[in-house]
Order: C-alpha cells, then structure tokens, then sequence
C-alpha cells in the first residue's frame, strides 16, 4: 500500500486550531499543542487561581508525581528520575552548571549541536579554562558508524563529557545514541542526550540506553504545552545536583526531602504545563503512537522525494526511518548562503511566509542552504504542493 492510500492525512487535522491560511511546516521548532491539551492546561491554571494555597500546598506534589510518572512510561525510565523543567534549554543549564570542570578538560560535541548548546557549553567550559571540543563528521553519510567515529576519534584523556543529539535540529537526523553510550560507558566518559526532538517522534528508551542525562522537551513532538521539558538524571548524578535558580529546595507540602525539591519549587509559577503532559501523551496514544510515527515519517519522506525530485535538492542522508522521523532536511545546493545570514530571514524563508503564508525553516547549516520539513498530524500532501510550487516560483526570480 503506498502513503498516500494507507492514510487519511486530514483525519486528526481538526485537533489544532491555526490562523486561518497559515501551513504550519515548523513543528519542529515551535510544535502548537492539540486544543484539548491547552484546554488540559487551562483547567489547571483555573485550580491554581480558586485556591492557589491549597494547589500549591496539597495538590501540586501529588499531581507532579502522576505526571512524572505518565512521562516515564513513554520514555523508558521511572517517574522519579526525571523532573519538569520548562524546556531542554533549561535541563541543559542544569548539567553544565553542575558538571565539574577543571582546567584543560574537554566536553565534547559534534557540528551537528544545536548552536545554543554549543554556546552553553562555551560559558561552561570558558569560566575554568576548560574547552568545547566540536567533532567534524562526514558531509556524505552512509552508515552511522561514520558519526560514531568521528566523535570517539576526539575523545581524550581529557574528555568529561559527550553531549550529543538524540535527533539533530538542522540537520533532522536521528544519531545512533545507542552505540554511542556503549561506547563511551567502554571508554567511562560520561554522556548527556539532548533529546527534544525525540520525544515522541521516536521510541525512546532513557533506561536502557544508559546515559548519565537526557533533556527533554515536551512542546515539539508529543505537543505539550509551551514550557513543557525534562531532565532525566542516572542514579549515581543524583546526589548534590543543584538548580541553576535557587530557591527553598524542599517540599512545600512537608514531603519527605527528594532530589526534585531543588528544582520543582524555584519560586512561585504555573506549573500547568507540566501537569497537562498526561494529556498529551493521552493524546498521541490514542491515536496510536506506531500510527502517528509511521504517517508522520511517510509524509516527510514525501516531502524529501519531491524535494530532491522537483526543486533540485541533495539528500544528506540515505532514505530510512533509521536516519529520520518525522522531519527532513533536504540540501538545495543551488542557493547561495548570504553573508547576512543566519542573523536575517533567508529570502526564501521570507518569500515562502509573504507569499505563501508557509512557516518553515531555511537552515544554513555548514555553511550550505537546505529546507527543514516538520510533519505533524495536521499536515498534509497538499501542503507540500503548496511549498514545492512556492519554492519554484522564488526560484524563478533569482
Ligand atoms: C537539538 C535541540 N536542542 C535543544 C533545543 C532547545 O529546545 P528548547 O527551545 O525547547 O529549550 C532545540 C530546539 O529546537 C533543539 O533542536
């Protein structure tokens, strides 16, 4: 059967709410969540605001705890070892605040990272005298083991930590974490995964792939609401793990002390986006998470096809669900990189909103132009019509 008949793409589009006439190809960005989830959301702000005495007092623990535990379950450990944070941003801060740098020590990521956490790394490492090192991997990809060696042929004695990407932001690819734990547990450096694009879009096993820290967020794939995150932590990182923003660090309710009081308390807030993650994850499993993984990877690999296909563009990976979900990001060798980019819009990127109303990424990553397509339930072949004819059109006027 092929996708196009195996799916009814619309089938779950009414789930969302969008202005009208915008195609929304950035899931991966910024994923909106379904309306019953932000309805989810706005009935736990509306509990905080009737009695926030009694919310934060006697409800907020007991509901963090179910929702930490619902979160485990889809991602493969216990709901005691991951705690809310707003965004992976922020777990991220949490372990370079935390890690014990000296000077001359390496932590270690590759030019696939996400720029932001190669740059907190940077402020991490700088303040010791320690140094970031950025592995370089191969343009041409053909197996995974060409990104595995690359980062352990730069591991050093000096190496105190890999962090890596569980799926890459502009490149879209899914690395082989697995292999990388194992081989860096071979060679006792520890690892952190910086997961948020995962979550959700692939089948995520924190336990057993045995990291030291994995952070999360929860408002791309799994369509949580904005200023849903995690971070998980192994048990032997547990002790003295400090908050970036300190605050009581114990329970508000008289609860017995827990590594979590540090960090679920860092002053007062809503913390109704975290407590409507169950809803989310309610969301997709009643869809069927094998359904919203397969349809999603079937659209997006529409999308690289006719990428390549009708614009010219140059795949930077093979074609297999191994390689990529639910987003792709397809080279187009024949735009020019400007010298004002990445601080500016690209043209097209700008060309395909003013034209089209069609919000998608166009990412200079390595120097090279390439489109980013996220594809969540609510999209849709016809969208990609719509992209494939306006990237045309734009190229008509270069
Ligand atoms: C690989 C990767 N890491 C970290 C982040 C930061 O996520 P957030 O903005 O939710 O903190 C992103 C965001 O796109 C990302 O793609």
């Amino acid at each position: 059967m092929s996708a196009s008949t195996e799916f009814r793409w619309d089938e779950f589009a009414g789930e969302w709410t969008f202005d009208p006439g915008v195609t929304y190809l950035n899931h991966g960005s910024f994923g909106p969540p379904v309306d019953i989830v932000r309805r989810d959301r706005e009935r736990w702000s509306e509990a905080l605001a009737r009695n926030p005495m009694d919310f934060f007092l006697r409800q907020l623990e007991p509901a963090l705890d179910a929702a930490a535990d619902r979160l485990g379950k889809l991602v493969g450990c216990r709901g005691e070892d991951v705690v809310f944070v707003p965004n992976a941003t922020t777990a991220m801060n949490i372990v370079a605040e935390n890690l014990k740098l000296e000077a001359g020590d390496e932590v270690l990521l590759n030019d696939h990272e996400y720029g932001a956490v190669i740059r907190i790394w940077g402020r991490a490492c700088g303040a010791v005298g320690a140094k970031t090192v950025l592995a370089s991997t191969p343009r041409d990809l053909t197996t995974p083991d060409q990104l595995v060696d690359a980062i352990f042929d730069r591991v050093t004695p000096r190496t105190r930590l890999i962090v890596v990407s569980h799926v890459t932001s502009a490149s879209g690819l899914v690395f082989p974490v697995e292999e990388i734990c194992r081989r860096a547990r071979e060679r006792k450096v520890p690892v952190c995964i910086d997961g948020p694009h995962a979550i959700a879009m692939r089948e995520v096993g924190i336990r057993d792939l045995r990291c030291d820290f994995y952070c999360g967020s929860l408002h791309k794939w799994l369509a949580a609401p904005f200023g849903a995150g995690f971070l998980y932590v192994a048990g032997s990182r547990k002790p003295g793990l400090s908050p970036n923003l300190l605050s009581w660090g114990r329970s508000l309710g008289g609860r017995p002390a827990t590594w979590k009081d540090e960090f679920h308390w860092v002053g007062t807030a809503d913390f109704a986006p975290y407590l409507a993650v169950p809803a989310a994850v309610d969301f997709l499993e009643r869809v069927g998470l094998d359904r919203f993984r397969r349809q999603t990877h079937a659209l997006a690999r529409l999308a690289r096809e006719r990428i390549i296909q009708e614009l010219d563009g140059e795949p930077i990976s093979p074609d297999s669900e191994a390689w990529y979900g639910s987003m792709t990001t397809v080279r187009l060798p024949w735009v020019a990189a400007r010298a004002a980019f990445p601080n500016a819009f690209h043209p097209l990127q700008k060309f395909l909103w003013e034209e089209a109303q069609i919000e998608i990424p166009v990412v200079c990553w390595r120097d090279e132009i390439h489109l980013r397509v996220s594809c969540h339930l609510y999209n849709t072949p016809a969208q990609l019509d719509l992209l494939i004819e306006t990237v045309r059109r734009w190229r008509t006027t270069q």
